[in-house]
């Protein structure tokens, strides 16, 4: 958190470390298509009031990623963050499919052949159906259930996996849960009104699931585990800080905390929040935005140096940041200043290992459906062809630029 003003640092005083993983990120149900024994997949047929359209085909990277990750090599970024479908290599409780966890294997071994390395996330927001039936990370045995999970994809890893995210935004899967319950509190929330807040047996089913996986990774690999956490840019003015505080602590510190001895930490972060003497501020209605939310790039560094603080240290990757927008120009932009405040924050002694940017190709967003675009790469939901963005191309550019030649 902090109390400040900031002045936006320039992307010329930003250091270059070999090894920087540069690159993108996606996840499963977003962009591959049919992830048909999902939570997910079952809310968006099931009359949800506030989930606009279905994921439906997405991008279809189930069948294209080859293409996909071609495109990625072509603009020279090293890395990519793709998530493993739970509700694919397990879609009835107890069967675990060989040909997904091979479809899996073939993505990493894919990666690797184009020099880039994976980033693979095993559970992204979406659960298999069974396993929500079950009472989802608070039903009984739900770790357990989650390792043996992990334990069934260990040879996906062994094909040459180096980082592992366990669970993607612990901090919002408590929303999930609500979504797909259909519970009020969480269909305002979608639109606008403040998040639930994760019960303290919420967060402690998540931390023992997190925990049960990072052992199984820990024990049967060389991959470094950690999980991936929202971190917002918290901003108050000194009226503020008690309130700032107090969310800090509802949404994220706990979250941070439990990674404190943790391989690594995925920070991912699109805006910031802030707070005075009456709570939350409202965007102001003058402010520059995006298609979302309010556009505030330099939130990335002030982001990252919040989670090197609260872990004490754990080595942070970017595992997610990028903009909802129609106008790519906004997005070299966003890109410019976001990395300038994380070469920033680098500078000042956060150990940041890569940035990954959300996202590769434009992804089903959750309840908005295909209305926010925040791919760098777009596709024709007919014929699928991809078309790369300038953005991508500039952002090709910084890469080569800030990396070590
Ligand atoms: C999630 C992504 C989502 C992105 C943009 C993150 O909360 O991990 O699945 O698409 O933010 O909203």
């Amino acid at each position: 958190m902090s109390l400040l003003h900031p002045t936006v640092p320039s992307l010329a005083d930003f250091p270059i470390r070999s090894g920087f993983l540069w690159g993108t990120a996606t996840a499963a149900h977003q962009v591959e298509g049919n992830n048909i024994s999902s939570d997910w997949w079952r809310s968006e047929h099931s009359g949800s009031p506030v989930i606009v359209e279905p994921s439906g085909d997405a991008a279809d990277h189930f069948n294209r990623w080859p293409e996909d990750l071609d495109l990625l090599a072509q603009l020279g970024l090293n890395s990519y963050r793709f998530s493993i479908e739970w509700a694919r290599i397990e879609p009835e409780r107890g069967f675990f499919s060989a040909a997904m966890i091979d479809h899996y294997r073939r993505m990493v071994a894919g990666c690797l052949a184009r020099g880039i390395t994976p980033i693979v996330t095993l559970q992204h927001v979406t659960l298999p159906s069974w396993f929500r039936d079950a009472g989802g990370w608070a039903g009984e045995a739900a770790a357990d259930l989650f390792a043996r999970y992990t334990e069934s994809v260990l040879p996906v890893v062994r094909e040459g996996v180096d980082w592992v995210c366990t669970i993607n935004e612990p901090n919002l899967q408590p929303l999930m849960t609500r979504l797909h319950e259909q519970d009020p509190a969480a269909l305002a929330a979608w639109k606008g009104a403040p998040m639930p807040v994760p019960s303290d047996a919420e967060v402690a089913d998540l931390i023992a699931a997190h925990r049960s996986a990072s052992q199984v990774i820990r024990e049967n690999t060389d991959a470094k585990a950690g999980w991936t956490v929202s971190v917002a840019d918290l901003q108050y003015d000194p009226a503020g800080q008690e309130a700032a505080a107090a969310w800090f602590e509802a949404y994220e510190a706990k979250f941070l905390r439990a990674a404190r001895e943790d391989d690594f930490i995925g920070v991912q972060n699109y805006f910031r929040t802030r707070f005075d003497a009456n709570g939350l501020v409202p965007v102001p209605a003058d402010a520059r935005m995006t298609d979302l939310w309010e556009f505030y790039p330099e939130a990335l560094g002030h982001a990252v140096k919040t989670a090197w603080e609260v872990t004490e240290g754990t080595p942070i990757i970017v595992t997610e940041n990028g903009i909802p927008t129609t106008d790519d120009d906004l997005r070299i932009e966003f890109l410019n200043t976001a990395l300038a405040s994380l070469g920033e924050a680098m500078t000042s002694g956060v150990d940041v290992r890569g940035y990954l940017h959300w996202s590769a190709i434009d992804n089903f967003e959750w309840a908005m459906g295909y209305g926010p675009q925040f791919g760098l790469i777009s596709f024709d939901p007919q014929s699928f062809k991809r078309t790369v963005k300038p953005s991508a191309r500039h952002y090709a550019e910084l890469v080569s630029r800030l990396s070590v030649h």
